[in-house]
C-alpha cells in the first residue's frame, strides 16, 4: 500500500467503521460459534480481533502479504486476548492451505489490491469446505476514480461490481446476499457468497 492509503486505513476512524462492517458481515449470514475461519488480508489485525469477537471461531487463521502489517497484527492480538489466531504472511492469489480447510472466509478491502483477484476468488473456493461462506466488503473501480490511481492502484486490475459478481459465480460461488451497500461510506460493495454444498 502507498503511504496515502496506509494513512487512510490505519487510524481510529477506519477502525470504528471496521467494527460496524464486521458486525454487518456477520448479520448478513450469521454463523455458529466454533467454526474454522480465514481472515484474508488482515492488515494490522483490527479486523482479526473483531472477527474473533463477532464470529467466535474455534480456529482463526489470518494472513497478509505485507510483513509489517502481519507483525503489527501480532502485537495487537497479543494485547487484546485474540492471540489464539494463527498469523502468517501469504498471497491471496496463491494460498498456502490445503483444499476444503475453512468453513468461512472474510475479506475487507483486499481484493482491489490483488492484481489477479479472479485467481484469489478461485483460491477462496478451493480452501472453503463445501457449503462454506465468503463474506466480502470491497471497493469497485467506479468508487474513487482518480483517488484509486493516487493510492497506486493499477486501474486495469480493478473490477466493477458486475465483474466481481460474475467472477464469484465463475469461481463456483452463489451469491447468497446479493452485492449490496455497506453500512459505512468508504466501501461500495458488500455481500456473502457460498460454495456449493
Ligand atoms: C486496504 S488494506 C485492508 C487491510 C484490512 N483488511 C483492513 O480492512 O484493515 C489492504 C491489505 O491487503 C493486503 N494485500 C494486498 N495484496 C495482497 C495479497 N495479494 N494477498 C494478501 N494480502 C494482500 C495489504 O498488505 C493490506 O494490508
Amino acid at each position: 500500500m502507498r503511504l496515502l492509503e496506509k494513512l487512510l486505513v490505519n487510524n481510529p476512524l477506519y477502525a470504528w467503521m471496521q467494527r460496524r462492517e464486521v458486525a454487518n458481515l456477520h448479520r448478513l449470514a450469521p454463523l455458529p460459534a466454533g467454526l474454522t475461519i480465514m481472515d484474508l488480508g488482515c492488515g494490522r489485525g483490527v479486523e482479526t480481533a473483531l472477527i474473533a469477537a463477532t464470529f467466535r471461531p474455534g480456529r482463526l487463521v489470518a494472513f497478509d502479504l505485507d510483513r509489517r502489517q502481519v507483525l503489527e497484527a501480532g502485537r495487537r492480538l497479543s494485547h487484546n486476548g485474540a492471540a489464539d489466531a494463527a498469523l502468517l504472511m501469504a498471497d491471496a492469489s496463491r494460498l498456502p492451505f490445503g483444499d476444503e480447510r475453512f468453513d468461512a472466509a472474510v475479506e475487507m478491502a483486499v481484493m482491489h489490491h490483488v492484481p489477479d483477484w479472479r485467481a484469489a476468488l478461485r483460491e477462496v473456493v478451493r480452501v472453503l469446505k463445501p457449503g462454506g461462506s465468503f463474506h466480502f466488503l470491497d471497493i469497485s473501480k467506479r468508487r474513487y476514480g482518480i483517488g484509486m490511481k493516487l493510492m497506486g492502484h493499477d486501474m486495469q486490475a480493478l473490477f466493477t461490481i458486475d465483474e466481481f459478481r460474475t467472477a464469484l459465480e465463475d469461481a463456483g460461488m452463489t451469491l447468497e446476499r446479493g452485492i449490496g451497500r455497506p453500512v459505512t461510506p468508504v466501501f461500495d460493495m458488500v455481500g456473502v457468497a457460498r460454495k456449493a454444498a
